[in-house]
């Protein structure tokens, strides 16, 4: 079940890590969680695919960590070679799939209809889904940031999406991977104009260059629910402290 009362920081691993790191990775956080005393918000780790296993196997005696993936198909099953279904996610012990990454959007092709495909998967296989929308720099110069973030956001979000079923991450493309991120009012603006769409407490989070200097500043604006981590997530201290940064 997904956990709509908290905070969520949620970490996309991307194309990153081994089996290795991964099992390192989740002790280090497991250990924190310990000495804590307990999770400051609801925690998602999502690593790549091939990972998942072993994460949920490393998760089983990690219950503050939930396990996501990075994307799922919008079929229940069938011929679509090198896929992976929702089910068999939530098969493996995933709480959520992403969908809509601006990488997938990007690398893949994939339009709102495909995004909102997989939503809707997600949501039937019992994933939360994680669902990505976000301007690129020419959007906004062209002072489109909001109207475009707003037609994703109608063209993929999935029938009987609600708080206990669907999350937002807004990540601006220009902020992606590139140390830079909108002011504190600016995300606030297209926070609001989210929050105006959607159905009552389903959470938003913020994504593009979350680190542990700019987390709690950005996950003070009002209308931020969480993040959705990149970089920093390959960080068990960095990704830590994302999430203690969770008001
Ligand atoms: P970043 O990635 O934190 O490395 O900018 C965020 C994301 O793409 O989810």
């Amino acid at each position: 079940m997904i956990d709509s009362a908290r905070p969520l920081v949620a970490g996309n691993w991307k194309m990153n890590g081994s089996r290795a790191m991964t099992r390192d990775l989740l002790a280090s956080l497991g250990t924190a969680l310990d000495d804590a005393g307990g999770a400051p918000c609801e925690i998602v780790v999502c690593p790549p695919a091939p990972y998942l296993a072993d994460a949920a196997r490393a998760l089983a005696s990690i219950p503050g960590i939930g396990l996501g993936a990075q994307d799922c198909h919008g079929a229940a099953s069938g011929a679509h070679t090198g896929d992976v279904a929702a089910e068999m996610l939530a098969d493996l012990g995933c709480r959520y799939a992403i969908v809509g990454h601006s990488e997938r959007r990007g690398d893949h092709g994939e339009d709102s209809a495909t995004v909102r495909a997989k939503a809707a998967a997600a949501l039937a296989a019992g994933l939360g889904a994680i669902v990505c929308v976000g301007e690129t720099r020419a959007d906004r110069e062209a002072g489109r940031a909001e109207a475009v973030v707003g037609e994703q956001l109608d063209a993929s979000l999935p029938d009987g999406a609600n708080a206990e079923n669907c999350v937002i991450a807004y990540e601006p493309v220009w902020a992606i991977g590139t140390g830079l991120t909108p002011t504190p009012a600016q995300i606030g603006e297209i926070h609001a104009a989210i929050r105006a769409r959607l159905a009552d407490g389903v959470r938003i989070l913020y994504g593009g260059s979350v680190k542990p200097e700019n987390a709690a500043a950005i996950l003070a604006v009002a209308d931020v629910d969480g993040a959705l981590v990149g970089g920093a997530s390959l960080d068990a201290d960095a990704f830590w402290s994302i999430c203690r940064s969770c008001p």
